[in-house]
């Protein structure tokens, strides 16, 4: 059944586990999704980014996720639209069925500016006050993304900031957030301590300052009732990494967040820890692994190949559940 985000959110709070939202752009996603939820009894956060919604169209994503809950009707499940980029967006995605909504108000490339502030908590409070009339949760983010060790904004476009950030610019002020949600009422708050988008967000293997747990602690001191979100949350696995390269890839040496690290985020008020990159690198690695056996060399038919992939990604799946603690929630 859909349920919203604060609903499951204050669970786990309650239980203090974290909560994975992948993204999810076709069937097979979703179906590695909920075979690793289902097998280790975790509720779920499917959600969907505008990229998303263009590839697959939204009839098809929409009817997915349907079919999802009709096919796991013991499993929670929160529809989430992932960095909507304006109220019109929210409030489209709110019409067809999602449970929960993040309204990006950062996105814009003066992220840092008082005029962009001023517009983040307007648009943001809009969407809250026509999300909750309905019973559908609320996501807002506030600083810039970004990573400590480079300074720069992760890769994807249009997510993020441009340019070269020093550290006090990529870390969400305390003071700041508390304002933010008291001014707009969100149930959840994405939040810059150090984690950027995409594969490539740290040249080294990251140390144990690869996030600012303190500046966390902080934001989730004076927000204690308000759900803290982790975007840019993958760990990039190296051995997916070897699979993809050793099987004709070619990803150049880069690191993720250490899973550990996510875990002491949970355990200091995170709640949503959002994961993309790490579900494209296990499906990417475990299709060419198949593609690339000499036994599989006559092998045509898609049902097999994409089989591969999708139990490559829904082991990372059930990693993670495990990991977060949502296991055993459902
Ligand atoms: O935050 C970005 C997510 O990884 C979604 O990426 O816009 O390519 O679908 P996308
Ligand atoms: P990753 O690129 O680290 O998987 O982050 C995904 C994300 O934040 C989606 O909103
Ligand atoms: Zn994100």
């Amino acid at each position: 059944a859909l349920i919203s985000l604060r609903q499951l959110l204050d669970h786990a709070a309650e239980h203090d586990y974290g909560v994975p939202a992948f993204n999810i752009n076709n069937l097979e996603q979703v179906q590695a999704i909920m075979r690793a939820a289902d097998a280790c009894n975790s509720p779920v956060i499917l959600q969907a980014s505008a990229g998303a919604r263009k590839y697959a169209g939204e009839a098809f994503l929409l009817k997915l996720v349907e079919a999802a809950a009709a096919a796991y009707p013991h499993i929670p499940i929160v529809l989430h639209q992932d960095h909507g980029a304006s109220p019109a967006v929210c409030l489209h995605a709110i019409s067809t069925g999602f449970s929960s909504v993040m309204m990006d108000g950062s996105l814009m490339e003066d992220a840092r500016t008082p005029a962009n502030y001023a517009y983040n908590v307007e648009v943001t409070r809009q969407v809250v006050l026509a999300a909750h009339a309905v019973g559908v949760s609320v996501e807002g983010e506030l600083g810039v993304l970004g990573s400590l060790e480079t300074g720069l904004a992760g890769e994807e476009d249009g997510v993020g900031a441009e340019g070269h950030l020093d550290h006090s610019q990529l870390l969400t002020s305390p003071d700041e957030a508390a304002d933010f949600v008291a001014q707009t009422g969100v149930d959840a708050l994405a939040i810059a301590i150090g984690t950027s988008h995409g594969a490539y967000k740290f040249k080294r293997p990251p140390t144990r300052e690869t996030l600012s747990i303190s500046r966390l602690r902080e934001i989730h001191a004076r927000l204690p009732n308000t759900h803290l979100v982790m975007h840019g949350s993958s760990s990039v696995p190296q051995e997916w990494l070897r699979v993809i390269n050793e099987y004709g890839g070619e990803i150049p040496e880069t690191y993720g967040v250490p899973v550990e690290e996510i875990v002491k985020g949970i355990r200091s008020g995170v709640r949503k820890v959002n994961i993309d990159t790490d579900l494209r690198l296990a499906f990417t690695g475990a299709l060419r692994c198949f593609l690339g056996q000499s036994e599989h060399r006559a092998e045509f038919d898609p049902r097999k190949i994409l089989a591969a992939a999708t139990s490559g990604m829904q082991a990372l799946c059930q990693e993670r559940f495990e990991a977060f603690g949502s296991a055993g929630h459902a």
